[in-house]
């Protein structure tokens, strides 16, 4: 492959993550997505709702979530000249730390809002971590076939609570009952809409000019009315700013009804123009250019039994530099060794693919034996990490406690294997055999117990246990460590990968420690690596 073959397919990749609040038509849109993009051949498929939906516990729920992440946690489709990777983001806010990452791997992001609801709670979050990386964002608009806000004040308070400006692209026409198609401000085309249909074949009409004729005769007053509309817009709103887009200053809007599939080709088509390709990436010795020939990447991700008839464990990993064949021999970074990655996974639509090339952008899936934790470097050779993939410190702790004590090793296993997952961590402290969990969200405890029954056949519970906070400890001086470590050990416990965590029953005792320890860090969040 020359050079330029390689920077063109680079390039052509457009590498994203949908960010919503719950219900806002995340599921919905990304079946449209796939529809558009011929990975499935019917919509209805990325996951079975209504039989779903009688789910009765919280955990039921749950399930339900997993059920989709596992099968579409990263999907890759060709849509036009491109190669689009779709990264899925857990919807429930106990896995933050987790959508957290996956924003991490993605060059932008589609913003999903419902037009009754407008900016919701988990979308200003989500904002907010975009934000963090400057992140380019593309909005949706979504059910405009349902009564909500106008179009132009629900503009107006995406700009004023998130703080990005909006460029509407395309334009609806009525709304509910009325919603009659969309007109593309910036190609002056109407988009007229017939029923929706279950395949991929939109009944729809095409309109080239907002003063044609033919509009009045197909829209009848309601042409007028959009003409009016639009004359308003165009004094009122931004117009689209390419390199504002790119900055994450501004965003393009798009509006639509993805049930429907209204106005979801429009911006699929917009997106794959505008968004970026894979963008240079920052690491601890230098920024890391997509286009360079060497290989480089990291996991940003693991997810343990994905398939349960092969109870594997994948880290997901982005390519961030040069090519990737299969069997080529990598740099694991942390462990300065050399690895071969014989049998790397692919992501085309819910199955799982044998890959034998990938390129910067996409995101490839390895088997994991316990050696890769979530923010690992793998390189050709260089010794870099890639930065900002951090780890949350818990605040929620629990005891494991074993119904059959027979089974205690097979419940350390199943404990390790989840937590290499990053959504919660394992402490094991040193002067006793108990197995702790710290976690984020309550929810997850019910997770894991659930899935150590199910993957593990463990049965645990998880009781209240005396510890409030936890800290990575981290030292410069050896001999300060080991004095550290002597007078501490009530205290101290190592997580998952090994390393040492302080445990504090209360918050003054963290803070009393760490005025008797200047010399040492507590440190609540850790970049992996
Ligand atoms: P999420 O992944 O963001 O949580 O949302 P999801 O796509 O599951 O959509 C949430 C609900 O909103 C679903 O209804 C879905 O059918 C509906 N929806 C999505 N897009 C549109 C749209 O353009 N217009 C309208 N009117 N509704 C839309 P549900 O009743 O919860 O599920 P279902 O029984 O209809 O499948």
């Amino acid at each position: 492959m020359t050079a330029l073959d390689f920077a063109a397919e680079t390039m052509r990749r457009r590498t994203f993550a949908i960010i919503s609040h719950p219900d806002a038509g995340k599921t919905t849109i990304t079946e449209k997505l796939l529809l558009f993009g011929g990975a499935i051949q019917m919509a209805g498929t990325v996951k079975g709702r209504k039989s779903t939906r009688h789910a009765t516990s919280d955990w039921m729920a749950m399930e339900k979530e997993r059920g989709i992440s596992v099968s579409s946690s990263v999907m890759q489709f060709p849509y036009k000249d491109h190669i689009v990777n779709l990264l899925d983001t857990p919807g429930h806010e106990d896995f933050s730390e987790d959508t957290y990452r996956v924003l991490t791997a993605v060059d932008s992001a589609l913003m999903v809002i419902d037009v009754a609801k407008g900016v919701e709670a988990r979308t200003i979050k989500l904002m907010d971590v975009c934000r963090l990386r400057d992140t380019p964002i593309i909005s949706f608009i979504n059910k405009m076939d349902r009564e909500g806000k106008e179009p132009l004040e629900l503009l107006d308070e995406i700009e004023s609570v998130l703080k990005i400006r909006c460029a509407p692209i395309t334009w609806p026409i009525g709304m509910g009952k009325r919603f009659k198609g969309v007109y593309h401000l910036y190609e002056d085309r109407v988009i007229l809409y017939g029923p929706s249909l279950p395949t991929r074949a939109q009944s729809k009409t095409e309109i080239k000019g907002l003063n044609n004729p033919e509009l009045d005769e197909l829209l009848g007053d309601q042409a007028d009315e959009l003409r009016m509309e639009i004359e308003l817009v165009q004094g009122a709103a931004d117009t689209y700013d390419h390199d504002a887009y790119l900055r994450g200053e501004l965003s393009p809007v798009y509006f639509g009804s993805a049930m429907n599939n209204f106005g979801v080709q429009e911006l699929l088509d917009g997106f794959v123009e505008a968004a970026p390709g894979p963008q240079p990436r920052p690491s601890t010795a230098r920024e890391v250019l997509p286009t360079e020939d060497k290989f480089s990447g990291f996991v940003f991700k693991i997810q343990a039994n994905m398939d349960p008839q092969h109870r594997d464990r994948i880290a997901f990993f982005r390519i961030c530099s040069g090519k990737f064949s299969r069997g080529m021999k990598v740099k694991h970074v942390r462990l300065n060794r050399d690895i071969k990655i014989p049998d790397a996974l692919t992501f085309m639509s819910s199955d799982r693919e044998r890959l034998e090339e990938a390129f910067p952008g996409d995101i490839i899936g390895i088997h994991n034996h316990g050696t890769i934790r979530i923010g690992d470097t793998f390189t050709e050779g260089e010794r870099l990490a890639f930065t900002g993939i951090p780890n949350f410190a818990p605040e929620l702790f629990r005891r494991a406690r074993l119904r059959d004590p027979l089974k205690s090793k097979q419940l350390l296993k199943g404990l390790s294997q989840l937590c290499e997952e990053g959504a919660t961590q394992l402490y094991k402290p040193m002067i006793n055999n108990d197995l702790i969990l710290g976690a984020v969200g309550v929810l997850q405890f019910e997770v894991v117990s659930e899935r150590l029954k199910t993957e593990y056949s463990v049965d645990c519970q998880f009781e209240q246990v005396n510890v409030t906070t936890a800290r990575w400890i981290e030292c410069d001086d050896p001999k300060r460590l080991e004095e550290f470590k002597d007078k501490n050990e009530a205290n101290l416990a190592l997580d998952h990968a090994g390393d040492l965590v302080y445990i504090a029953p209360t918050r003054v005792n963290l803070q009393m420690a760490q005025e008797r320890w200047k010399d040492v860090r507590f440190l609540a969040t850790r970049e992996h690596g």
